[in-house]
Protein backbone atom coordinates (compact mmCIF):
# COMPACT_ATOMS: atom_id res chain seq x y z
CA UNK A 1 0.00 0.00 0.00
CA UNK A 2 1.08 3.53 -0.51
CA UNK A 3 1.13 5.60 3.13
CA UNK A 4 1.55 8.95 4.15
CA UNK A 5 2.36 9.97 7.46
CA UNK A 6 2.80 13.16 8.97
CA UNK A 7 4.90 13.41 11.93
CA UNK A 8 8.47 11.55 12.11
CA UNK A 9 9.19 11.84 15.91
CA UNK A 10 9.01 9.01 17.96
CA UNK A 11 5.78 7.06 16.86
CA UNK A 12 6.21 8.41 13.77
CA UNK A 13 9.48 7.59 12.26
CA UNK A 14 9.27 3.69 14.17
CA UNK A 15 6.45 3.59 12.27
CA UNK A 16 7.15 4.64 8.86
CA UNK A 17 10.51 2.42 9.08
CA UNK A 18 8.88 -0.60 10.24
CA UNK A 19 5.71 -0.08 7.68
CA UNK A 20 8.23 0.27 5.00
CA UNK A 21 9.75 -2.76 6.04
CA UNK A 22 6.51 -4.72 5.94
CA UNK A 23 6.98 -3.73 1.84
CA UNK A 24 4.67 -1.04 1.92
CA UNK A 25 5.88 2.71 0.16
CA UNK A 26 6.00 5.45 2.71
CA UNK A 27 6.06 8.97 2.64
CA UNK A 28 7.00 10.66 5.87
CA UNK A 29 6.13 14.43 6.45
CA UNK A 30 7.75 16.53 8.96
CA UNK A 31 7.42 20.64 9.04
CA UNK A 32 11.22 20.29 10.36
CA UNK A 33 13.41 20.76 7.18
CA UNK A 34 16.39 19.76 9.58
CA UNK A 35 14.90 16.18 10.38
CA UNK A 36 13.83 15.58 6.62
CA UNK A 37 17.29 16.65 5.72
CA UNK A 38 19.06 14.03 8.07
CA UNK A 39 16.55 11.41 7.66
CA UNK A 40 16.91 11.43 3.91
CA UNK A 41 20.66 10.51 4.21
CA UNK A 42 19.62 7.46 6.61
CA UNK A 43 20.61 9.53 10.11
CA UNK A 44 18.03 8.77 12.62
CA UNK A 45 17.20 11.83 14.52
CA UNK A 46 16.12 9.39 17.89
CA UNK A 47 18.39 6.88 20.05
CA UNK A 48 16.32 3.11 18.64
CA UNK A 49 17.80 0.15 18.72
CA UNK A 50 17.65 -1.52 15.06
CA UNK A 51 16.32 1.79 13.57
CA UNK A 52 19.31 3.03 11.89
CA UNK A 53 19.72 -0.27 9.92
CA UNK A 54 16.13 -0.77 9.32
CA UNK A 55 16.32 3.26 7.70
CA UNK A 56 19.01 2.67 5.62
CA UNK A 57 17.60 -0.86 4.26
CA UNK A 58 14.48 0.61 3.18
CA UNK A 59 16.13 3.86 1.87
CA UNK A 60 17.91 1.64 -0.45
CA UNK A 61 15.14 -0.18 -1.24
CA UNK A 62 13.32 2.95 -2.45
CA UNK A 63 10.03 2.08 -0.32
CA UNK A 64 10.93 5.12 2.06
CA UNK A 65 11.24 8.74 1.75
CA UNK A 66 11.27 11.91 3.69
CA UNK A 67 9.47 15.39 2.62
CA UNK A 68 8.55 19.09 4.23
CA UNK A 69 5.66 19.01 1.56
CA UNK A 70 2.55 17.75 2.78
CA UNK A 71 0.93 17.40 -0.31
CA UNK A 72 3.74 14.52 -1.38
CA UNK A 73 2.50 12.36 1.92
CA UNK A 74 -1.07 13.00 1.06
CA UNK A 75 -1.29 12.55 -3.22
CA UNK A 76 -1.82 9.14 -3.91
CA UNK A 77 -1.64 7.22 -0.12
CA UNK A 78 -4.14 4.67 0.71
CA UNK A 79 -4.07 5.63 4.49
CA UNK A 80 -2.58 8.74 5.97
CA UNK A 81 -1.57 7.93 9.63
CA UNK A 82 -1.45 11.07 12.40
CA UNK A 83 1.54 10.82 14.13
CA UNK A 84 2.22 14.54 15.78
CA UNK A 85 2.88 15.43 19.22
CA UNK A 86 0.31 16.03 21.61
CA UNK A 87 2.49 17.42 24.06
CA UNK A 88 0.81 18.71 27.37
CA UNK A 89 -0.79 21.91 27.97
CA UNK A 90 -0.20 24.13 31.55
CA UNK A 91 -3.42 22.54 32.31
CA UNK A 92 -2.68 18.78 32.01
CA UNK A 93 -4.95 18.61 28.84
CA UNK A 94 -3.44 17.13 25.57
CA UNK A 95 -2.36 20.14 23.26
CA UNK A 96 -4.04 19.06 20.13
CA UNK A 97 -2.68 21.84 17.83
CA UNK A 98 -0.51 20.13 15.74
CA UNK A 99 -3.39 17.05 15.16
CA UNK A 100 -6.02 19.82 13.85
CA UNK A 101 -3.32 21.71 11.68
CA UNK A 102 -2.41 18.10 9.94
CA UNK A 103 -6.92 17.91 9.97
CA UNK A 104 -6.45 21.09 7.76
CA UNK A 105 -4.04 20.83 5.49
CA UNK A 106 -5.33 17.01 4.36
CA UNK A 107 -8.85 18.76 4.38
CA UNK A 108 -7.18 21.49 1.60
CA UNK A 109 -5.57 18.67 -0.19
CA UNK A 110 -8.10 15.74 -0.76
CA UNK A 111 -7.53 13.63 -4.08
CA UNK A 112 -9.99 10.92 -3.61
CA UNK A 113 -10.91 8.83 -0.42
CA UNK A 114 -8.38 8.75 2.22
CA UNK A 115 -8.66 7.05 5.28
CA UNK A 116 -6.65 8.86 8.01
CA UNK A 117 -5.72 7.25 10.77
CA UNK A 118 -4.81 8.16 14.43
CA UNK A 119 -1.47 7.03 16.00
CA UNK A 120 -0.28 9.77 18.24
CA UNK A 121 -2.32 9.47 21.57
CA UNK A 122 -5.03 11.81 21.85
CA UNK A 123 -7.86 11.69 23.85
CA UNK A 124 -11.43 9.65 23.56
CA UNK A 125 -13.50 11.32 20.48
CA UNK A 126 -10.55 13.34 19.24
CA UNK A 127 -11.39 11.48 15.69
CA UNK A 128 -14.92 13.20 16.36
CA UNK A 129 -13.06 16.51 16.07
CA UNK A 130 -10.76 15.57 13.33
CA UNK A 131 -13.94 14.55 11.19
CA UNK A 132 -15.32 17.76 11.84
CA UNK A 133 -12.61 19.30 10.66
CA UNK A 134 -12.28 17.62 7.37
CA UNK A 135 -15.97 17.79 6.70
CA UNK A 136 -16.05 21.26 7.43
CA UNK A 137 -13.21 22.88 5.08
CA UNK A 138 -12.94 19.75 2.18
CA UNK A 139 -17.25 20.62 1.76
CA UNK A 140 -19.66 17.62 1.63
CA UNK A 141 -18.77 15.77 -1.89
CA UNK A 142 -15.04 14.10 -0.68
CA UNK A 143 -14.82 10.24 1.10
CA UNK A 144 -12.91 10.08 3.42
CA UNK A 145 -12.81 8.00 7.16
CA UNK A 146 -11.35 8.69 10.44
CA UNK A 147 -9.85 5.92 12.20
CA UNK A 148 -7.79 4.92 15.65
CA UNK A 149 -5.07 2.84 15.68
CA UNK A 150 -3.21 3.58 18.54
CA UNK A 151 0.90 2.56 19.33
CA UNK A 152 2.12 0.59 22.18
CA UNK A 153 5.73 1.07 21.44
CA UNK A 154 8.06 1.41 24.37
CA UNK A 155 11.17 3.94 23.72
CA UNK A 156 14.00 1.65 24.03
CA UNK A 157 12.28 -1.38 22.28
CA UNK A 158 10.02 0.09 19.45
CA UNK A 159 11.73 -2.18 16.65
CA UNK A 160 10.90 -4.86 18.26
CA UNK A 161 7.82 -3.84 19.89
CA UNK A 162 6.61 -2.77 16.56
CA UNK A 163 7.49 -6.50 14.56
CA UNK A 164 6.06 -8.45 17.27
CA UNK A 165 2.86 -6.61 18.58
CA UNK A 166 0.77 -8.58 21.50
CA UNK A 167 -2.01 -7.03 20.16
CA UNK A 168 -3.26 -4.34 17.34
CA UNK A 169 -5.87 -2.08 17.76
CA UNK A 170 -8.18 -1.09 14.96
CA UNK A 171 -10.81 1.59 15.48
CA UNK A 172 -12.92 2.16 12.39
CA UNK A 173 -16.51 3.38 12.25
CA UNK A 174 -16.87 1.98 8.41
CA UNK A 175 -16.25 -1.07 6.66
CA UNK A 176 -14.50 0.84 4.14
CA UNK A 177 -11.95 1.37 6.89
CA UNK A 178 -12.02 -1.35 8.80
CA UNK A 179 -11.09 -3.48 5.28
CA UNK A 180 -8.04 -1.08 4.72
CA UNK A 181 -6.25 -1.45 8.32
CA UNK A 182 -6.81 -5.14 8.08
CA UNK A 183 -5.35 -5.26 4.72
CA UNK A 184 -2.25 -3.58 6.01
CA UNK A 185 -1.44 -5.47 9.01
CA UNK A 186 -3.29 -9.18 8.51
CA UNK A 187 -0.68 -10.47 5.94
CA UNK A 188 2.05 -9.28 8.25
CA UNK A 189 1.52 -10.33 12.04
CA UNK A 190 -0.20 -13.54 13.47
CA UNK A 191 -1.28 -11.81 17.10
CA UNK A 192 -4.62 -10.77 18.44
CA UNK A 193 -6.09 -7.94 15.91
CA UNK A 194 -9.01 -5.88 18.44
CA UNK A 195 -11.19 -4.64 15.39
CA UNK A 196 -13.67 -1.74 17.86
CA UNK A 197 -14.93 1.28 17.71
CA UNK A 198 -13.18 4.34 16.93
CA UNK A 199 -13.80 5.88 20.56
CA UNK A 200 -12.79 2.57 22.22
CA UNK A 201 -9.73 2.41 20.42
CA UNK A 202 -8.59 5.73 21.13
CA UNK A 203 -9.44 5.18 25.03
CA UNK A 204 -7.90 1.97 25.41
CA UNK A 205 -4.49 3.64 24.50
CA UNK A 206 -5.25 5.94 27.19
CA UNK A 207 -6.39 3.38 29.52
CA UNK A 208 -3.07 1.35 29.05
CA UNK A 209 -1.30 4.17 29.49
CA UNK A 210 -3.20 4.67 33.21
CA UNK A 211 -2.78 1.54 34.06
CA UNK A 212 1.08 0.86 33.85
CA UNK A 213 1.05 4.23 35.54
CA UNK A 214 -1.25 2.66 38.34
CA UNK A 215 1.04 -0.34 38.72
CA UNK A 216 4.14 1.47 39.06
CA UNK A 217 2.91 3.89 41.63
CA UNK A 218 1.45 0.90 43.54
CA UNK A 219 4.60 -0.75 43.79
CA UNK A 220 5.89 2.55 44.93
CA UNK A 221 3.96 2.86 47.70
CA UNK A 222 4.36 -0.20 49.19
CA UNK A 223 8.39 0.04 48.52
CA UNK A 224 7.81 2.65 51.23
CA UNK A 225 6.17 0.38 53.27
CA UNK A 226 9.05 -3.10 52.77
CA UNK A 227 11.38 -0.24 53.89
CA UNK A 228 9.83 0.85 56.77
CA UNK A 229 9.23 -2.93 57.60
CA UNK A 230 12.77 -3.65 56.53
CA UNK A 231 11.58 -6.05 53.65
CA UNK A 232 12.69 -6.12 50.18
CA UNK A 233 10.44 -4.82 47.70
CA UNK A 234 12.52 -6.37 44.88
CA UNK A 235 11.23 -10.26 46.39
CA UNK A 236 8.18 -9.00 47.19
CA UNK A 237 7.58 -7.81 43.40
CA UNK A 238 8.64 -11.14 42.25
CA UNK A 239 6.51 -12.96 44.18
CA UNK A 240 3.71 -11.17 43.61
CA UNK A 241 4.15 -11.22 39.70
CA UNK A 242 4.09 -14.75 39.54
CA UNK A 243 0.65 -14.74 39.96
CA UNK A 244 -0.45 -14.75 35.87
CA UNK A 245 -3.58 -12.38 37.45
CA UNK A 246 -1.11 -9.72 38.57
CA UNK A 247 2.13 -10.01 36.08
CA UNK A 248 5.71 -9.97 36.72
CA UNK A 249 5.81 -6.22 34.63
CA UNK A 250 6.20 -2.83 35.51
CA UNK A 251 6.65 -3.47 39.07
CA UNK A 252 10.29 -2.18 39.75
CA UNK A 253 10.14 0.30 42.41
CA UNK A 254 12.76 3.18 42.48
CA UNK A 255 12.28 6.67 41.17
CA UNK A 256 8.91 6.46 39.17
CA UNK A 257 7.60 7.06 35.77
CA UNK A 258 9.15 9.79 33.36
CA UNK A 259 9.48 9.89 29.75
CA UNK A 260 6.94 11.75 27.32
CA UNK A 261 3.72 9.46 27.56
CA UNK A 262 2.61 7.86 30.84
CA UNK A 263 2.52 11.31 33.06
CA UNK A 264 0.91 12.93 29.68
CA UNK A 265 -1.87 10.53 29.28
CA UNK A 266 -2.24 10.25 32.64
CA UNK A 267 -2.96 13.88 32.92
CA UNK A 268 -5.18 14.04 30.13
CA UNK A 269 -7.05 11.59 31.32
CA UNK A 270 -7.68 12.73 34.01
CA UNK A 271 -8.88 15.66 32.64
CA UNK A 272 -10.93 14.18 30.32
CA UNK A 273 -12.75 12.40 33.54
CA UNK A 274 -13.31 15.54 35.43
CA UNK A 275 -14.91 17.28 32.28
CA UNK A 276 -16.94 14.32 32.81
CA UNK A 277 -17.40 14.15 36.12
CA UNK A 278 -16.15 11.26 37.03
CA UNK A 279 -14.54 10.79 40.40
CA UNK A 280 -10.83 9.95 39.35
CA UNK A 281 -8.90 10.47 42.83
CA UNK A 282 -7.01 7.23 42.40
CA UNK A 283 -5.32 8.38 39.54
CA UNK A 284 -4.56 11.40 40.52
CA UNK A 285 -3.28 9.72 43.39
CA UNK A 286 -1.17 7.85 41.01
CA UNK A 287 0.33 11.07 40.12
CA UNK A 288 1.12 12.37 43.67
CA UNK A 289 2.72 9.23 44.21
CA UNK A 290 4.97 9.42 41.36
CA UNK A 291 5.70 12.48 41.94
CA UNK A 292 7.12 12.47 45.27
CA UNK A 293 9.42 9.88 44.64
CA UNK A 294 12.13 11.83 43.24
CA UNK A 295 11.75 14.16 46.53
CA UNK A 296 12.49 10.58 48.52
CA UNK A 297 15.63 10.20 46.28
CA UNK A 298 17.11 13.88 47.14
CA UNK A 299 16.41 12.94 50.83
CA UNK A 300 18.08 9.87 50.74
CA UNK A 301 21.03 11.28 49.35
CA UNK A 302 21.11 14.31 51.68
CA UNK A 303 20.61 11.90 54.71
CA UNK A 304 24.32 10.16 53.20
CA UNK A 305 26.77 13.11 52.70
CA UNK A 306 24.53 15.45 55.42
CA UNK A 307 25.74 18.42 53.99
CA UNK A 308 25.72 18.80 50.10
CA UNK A 309 27.78 21.95 49.70
CA UNK A 310 30.96 21.41 48.36
CA UNK A 311 30.41 17.84 48.27
CA UNK A 312 31.40 16.01 44.49
CA UNK A 313 28.59 14.14 43.22
CA UNK A 314 28.50 11.37 40.07
CA UNK A 315 25.27 11.54 38.56
CA UNK A 316 24.35 8.55 36.37
CA UNK A 317 22.19 8.46 33.66
CA UNK A 318 20.18 11.33 32.80
CA UNK A 319 17.73 9.67 30.32
CA UNK A 320 14.01 8.90 31.51
CA UNK A 321 15.13 5.24 31.20
CA UNK A 322 17.56 2.74 29.70
CA UNK A 323 17.80 2.50 25.94
CA UNK A 324 16.99 6.26 24.82
CA UNK A 325 18.18 9.58 24.83
CA UNK A 326 15.04 11.05 25.93
CA UNK A 327 15.13 13.48 28.59
CA UNK A 328 11.60 14.60 28.92
CA UNK A 329 10.18 13.91 32.02
CA UNK A 330 13.88 11.99 32.92
CA UNK A 331 14.18 12.48 37.43
CA UNK A 332 17.50 14.07 36.17
CA UNK A 333 15.48 17.26 35.43
CA UNK A 334 14.76 17.97 38.99
CA UNK A 335 18.02 15.90 40.29
CA UNK A 336 20.49 17.46 38.91
CA UNK A 337 19.35 21.10 38.88
CA UNK A 338 18.33 20.67 42.37
CA UNK A 339 22.17 19.23 43.72
CA UNK A 340 23.37 22.43 41.58
CA UNK A 341 21.48 25.07 43.35
CA UNK A 342 22.33 23.40 46.41
CA UNK A 343 26.16 23.60 45.89
CA UNK A 344 27.42 20.20 45.09
CA UNK A 345 29.42 19.71 42.14
CA UNK A 346 28.16 17.38 39.81
CA UNK A 347 30.02 14.84 37.54
CA UNK A 348 27.40 13.19 34.87
CA UNK A 349 27.31 10.20 32.75
CA UNK A 350 24.65 9.10 30.42
CA UNK A 351 25.66 6.60 27.75
CA UNK A 352 23.39 8.22 25.21
CA UNK A 353 21.51 11.47 26.78
CA UNK A 354 24.24 13.90 27.30
CA UNK A 355 24.01 15.86 24.70
CA UNK A 356 20.18 16.92 25.41
CA UNK A 357 20.95 17.34 29.22
CA UNK A 358 23.97 19.58 28.14
CA UNK A 359 21.60 21.87 25.82
CA UNK A 360 19.48 22.67 29.18
CA UNK A 361 22.16 22.68 31.42
CA UNK A 362 25.56 23.91 30.04
CA UNK A 363 28.64 23.22 31.42
CA UNK A 364 30.45 24.98 34.45
CA UNK A 365 32.81 25.09 37.35
CA UNK A 366 30.74 22.86 39.29
CA UNK A 367 29.02 20.88 36.35
CA UNK A 368 31.21 18.66 34.23
CA UNK A 369 30.07 15.62 31.52
CA UNK A 370 32.21 12.98 32.20
CA UNK A 371 33.44 10.01 29.35
CA UNK A 372 32.15 7.11 31.19
CA UNK A 373 30.77 5.79 34.23
CA UNK A 374 33.95 5.93 35.91
CA UNK A 375 35.02 9.21 34.93
CA UNK A 376 32.25 10.70 36.30
CA UNK A 377 32.69 8.53 39.90
CA UNK A 378 36.61 9.74 40.01
CA UNK A 379 36.78 11.38 43.32
CA UNK A 380 32.74 11.57 44.56
CA UNK A 381 31.79 11.83 47.24
CA UNK A 382 28.43 9.71 46.42
CA UNK A 383 27.28 8.55 43.19
CA UNK A 384 23.63 8.65 42.40
CA UNK A 385 22.15 6.14 39.64
CA UNK A 386 19.12 8.03 38.19
CA UNK A 387 18.52 5.60 34.69
CA UNK A 388 18.37 2.02 34.70
CA UNK A 389 21.02 1.32 31.76
CA UNK A 390 22.56 -1.72 31.61
CA UNK A 391 25.92 -0.64 31.80
CA UNK A 392 25.63 0.74 34.98
CA UNK A 393 24.27 -2.79 36.21
CA UNK A 394 27.94 -3.96 35.09
CA UNK A 395 29.79 -1.69 36.18
CA UNK A 396 33.29 -3.32 38.10
CA UNK A 397 32.30 -2.35 41.79
CA UNK A 398 36.13 -3.05 43.15
CA UNK A 399 37.38 -0.34 40.97
CA UNK A 400 34.45 2.01 41.38
CA UNK A 401 35.37 2.11 45.07
CA UNK A 402 39.34 2.51 44.03
CA UNK A 403 38.08 5.51 42.23
CA UNK A 404 35.66 7.37 44.70
CA UNK A 405 36.42 9.64 47.53
CA UNK A 406 34.22 7.77 49.76
CA UNK A 407 32.18 4.70 48.80
CA UNK A 408 28.53 5.90 48.94
CA UNK A 409 25.64 4.68 46.00
CA UNK A 410 22.59 6.05 46.35
CA UNK A 411 20.61 4.28 43.78
CA UNK A 412 17.15 5.36 42.49
CA UNK A 413 16.99 2.26 40.06
CA UNK A 414 17.64 -0.62 42.68
CA UNK A 415 20.25 -2.16 40.07
CA UNK A 416 21.97 -3.95 42.49
CA UNK A 417 21.79 -6.12 45.45
CA UNK A 418 22.64 -4.49 49.13
CA UNK A 419 23.77 -7.34 49.91
CA UNK A 420 26.03 -7.34 47.24
CA UNK A 421 27.06 -4.04 47.70
CA UNK A 422 27.72 -4.35 51.05
CA UNK A 423 30.06 -7.00 50.30
CA UNK A 424 31.98 -4.77 47.69
CA UNK A 425 32.50 -2.26 50.50
CA UNK A 426 29.65 0.24 49.70
CA UNK A 427 27.63 2.49 51.71
CA UNK A 428 24.71 1.58 49.57
CA UNK A 429 20.88 3.76 49.53
CA UNK A 430 18.17 2.12 47.33
CA UNK A 431 14.22 2.66 47.61
CA UNK A 432 12.27 -0.44 48.79
CA UNK A 433 14.97 -2.33 50.64
CA UNK A 434 17.24 -1.71 54.18
CA UNK A 435 19.91 1.00 53.30
CA UNK A 436 23.76 -0.64 53.79
CA UNK A 437 24.69 2.68 55.79
CA UNK A 438 27.69 2.59 58.37
CA UNK A 439 25.86 1.38 61.51
CA UNK A 440 23.49 -0.45 59.67
CA UNK A 441 25.63 -3.58 60.84
CA UNK A 442 24.45 -5.44 58.16
CA UNK A 443 21.80 -4.52 55.96
CA UNK A 444 18.40 -4.46 57.31
CA UNK A 445 16.32 -5.48 54.25
CA UNK A 446 15.11 -9.17 53.97
CA UNK A 447 15.21 -11.45 51.10
C1 LIG B 1 4.94 3.79 27.38
C2 LIG B 1 4.16 2.47 27.28
O1 LIG B 1 4.87 1.46 27.99
C3 LIG B 1 3.99 2.06 25.82
O2 LIG B 1 3.21 0.88 25.75
C4 LIG B 1 3.30 3.20 25.05
O3 LIG B 1 3.17 2.89 23.68
C5 LIG B 1 4.13 4.45 25.18
O4 LIG B 1 4.28 4.78 26.58
C6 LIG B 1 3.39 5.55 24.46
O5 LIG B 1 2.31 5.93 24.90
O6 LIG B 1 3.83 5.96 23.39
P1 LIG B 1 7.52 4.47 27.28
O7 LIG B 1 7.09 5.84 27.66
O8 LIG B 1 8.48 4.30 26.15
O9 LIG B 1 6.24 3.56 26.89
O10 LIG B 1 8.22 3.85 28.55
P2 LIG B 1 7.88 2.69 29.58
O11 LIG B 1 8.71 1.51 29.30
O12 LIG B 1 6.42 2.49 29.71
O13 LIG B 1 8.43 3.35 30.91
C7 LIG B 1 7.81 4.54 31.43
C8 LIG B 1 8.44 4.95 32.72
O14 LIG B 1 8.11 4.04 33.76
C9 LIG B 1 9.98 5.01 32.70
O15 LIG B 1 10.39 6.18 33.36
C10 LIG B 1 10.40 3.79 33.46
O16 LIG B 1 11.65 3.95 34.10
C11 LIG B 1 9.27 3.67 34.48
N1 LIG B 1 9.07 2.30 34.99
C12 LIG B 1 8.73 1.29 34.14
C13 LIG B 1 9.21 2.06 36.35
O17 LIG B 1 9.51 2.98 37.16
N2 LIG B 1 8.99 0.79 36.82
C14 LIG B 1 8.66 -0.24 36.00
O18 LIG B 1 8.47 -1.37 36.50
C15 LIG B 1 8.52 0.01 34.63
Amino acid sequence: MRLGIFGTGYAGLVTSVCLAQLGHTVTAMDTDAGIVARLSQGLVTIHEPGLAELLGANLDAGRIRFTTRAEEAIAGSDIIFVCVGTPPRSDGRADLCQVEEVARTIAQQLDGYKLIVEKSTVPARTARWITWTIRRLAGPEHEFDVASNPEFLREGSAVHDFMRPDRIVIGADSQRARSLLLDLYKPSFECPIVVTSVTTAEFIKQTANAFLAAKISFINVMSDLCEALGVDVRTVAQSIGMDPRIGADFLNAGLGFGGACLPKDLSALISVAEENGVDIRMLQEVERINSARVDRLLTKIERALWIVRHKVVAVLGVSFKGNTDDIRGAPSLTVVPRLHDAGASLRIYDPAAMPKLQAMYPPDDRLVYAESAMDAARDANALVILTDWEEFRRLDLDRLRSVMRSPIIIDGRNLFRPAQLEAAGFEYYSLGRGDVTPGSNGHRGST
